[in-house]
């Protein structure tokens, strides 16, 4: 029988669950160690598993230089995610890297050269994109039906859906419902859209309700971070991108995500009472808005697939298959980069509270 692809969980809080019983399922995978700075967290996270032969470690570093690996999985909070990233790419390790990629652009282009020196890669955890709804949603936009996009709404969010933990602080999480599930917001559209380059962006972002001590009791004190962004986005080809997103409102939905063309519109739902663009529902019902042949409004559902696909497990797969095929990246940095680069836009145009040109890093 062919060697197992040796893979190690970098990170092994909540997310780092996901993966683990993702791999659990490859006859062709076998998870050989974990690492987390939290003493024991690693070991009983393994031990959890069952994964007794699995070695755990408290350093990353030390652990990369130690056990002979063929991939990572890299969950820790976004603070940590590229200089973790990084540390694997030096061991020449190809990574799949939680989402959002990072939290600032010196960040981001840290890890753009370190993925360029090592010749290995950098995937982007966008399970999302492996919904068939999500694939048909980009093969409508790609097929022309819409004619040429100028206008596209990205919205959802949650009403209540406010986390806690390493997520509302500056120095894990760095930005909040923005970054955590806004990246998701925005790859959505954009990855449908083929990732224009994004130029200038104006927006404003809050943090009320996170810091209430009515609306979020229990970690109010410790909020650090956004709880509700919108923005207005230029993109490359005269495309508007209007970006909304939320852990907490008083109201049901930042809307529907939607796209105008000059030939048609088409609409995506968000799902029934929350929208965080991933685990929580990726899109809902969808309609076609165009003319019939006599020029009369018409309005076209698309069949809705029902489907049992699990996209975590589909991530994760796409990760190893690419690490032993060789095929490059599933989500790549190439487009991610945009997604980050919107995402530091949005915090420098509010801290500024003016429009802000959105900067690509040259790698
Ligand atoms: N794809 C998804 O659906 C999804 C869902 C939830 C979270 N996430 C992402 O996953 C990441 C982690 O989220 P979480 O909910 O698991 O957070 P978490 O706080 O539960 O876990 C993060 C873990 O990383 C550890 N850690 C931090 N720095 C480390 C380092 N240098 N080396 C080793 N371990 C380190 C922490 O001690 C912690 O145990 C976040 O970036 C988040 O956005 C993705």
């Amino acid at each position: 029988m062919a060697e197992k692809f040796r893979v190690a969980i970098i990170g092994t809080g909540s997310i780092a669950h996901a993966h683990a019983r993702s791999y659990l399922k490859m006859d062709d995978v076998e998870i050989v160690a974990g690492s987390d700075i939290v003493p024991g967290r690693a070991r009983a996270f393994l031990d959890e598993f069952g994964l007794k032969d699995a070695v755990a470690y408290e350093d990353t570093q030390k652990m990369l230089d130690e056990v002979d690996l063929d991939g990572v999985s890299v969950c820790t909070y976004n603070q940590q995610h590229v200089p973790c990233a990084v540390a694997a790419l030096k061991k020449g390790l190809n990574v799949l890297l939680e989402k959002p990629m990072c939290v600032t652009m010196e960040q981001a282009e840290e890890l753009l050269r370190a993925e360029k020196e090592s010749g290995k890669f950098v995937s982007v955890g966008f399970q999302p994109r492996y919904d068939p709804n999500s694939k048909k949603i980009k093969e409508i936009v790609q097929s022309g039906t819409l004619g040429n996009i100028y206008y596209v709404q990205t919205g959802g969010g949650r009403r209540r859906g406010m986390p806690g933990g390493s997520f509302i602080k500056a120095d894990t999480a760095g930005i909040g419902a923005l970054a955590d599930i806004g990246c998701y917001g925005l790859d959505m559209p954009l990855n449908s859209l083929g990732y224009p380059k994004p130029l200038t962006v104006s927006a404003t972002k809050f943090d009320r309700l996170g810091k209430s001590p009515v609306m979020n009791p229990q970690w109010y004190k410790e909020f650090e971070v956004d709880d509700f962004a919108v923005a207005l986005i230029r993109l490359e080809g005269g495309i508007t991108l209007d970006f909304r997103m939320s852990w907490a409102m008083h109201m049901d939905t930042c809307g529907a995500t939607f796209f105008l063309g000059d030939k048609a519109g088409f609409k995506v739902n968000p799902t029934e009472g929350l929208w965080g663009g991933a685990w929580d529902g990726t899109v809902g019902s969808m309609t076609l808005y165009h003319d019939d042949e006599s020029g009369n409004c018409t309005e076209t559902p698309v069949p809705y697939i029902q489907h049992s696909v699990d996209i975590f497990y589909e991530k994760v797969r796409a990760y190893v298959n690419a690490c032993k095929n060789g095929t490059g990246a599933p989500v790549p940095t190439r487009e991610i980069i945009y997604n980050q680069a919107i995402l530091s836009g949005i915090v420098e145009s509010s801290n500024l509270g003016h429009e802000v040109e959105i900067k690509i890093p040259e790698v």
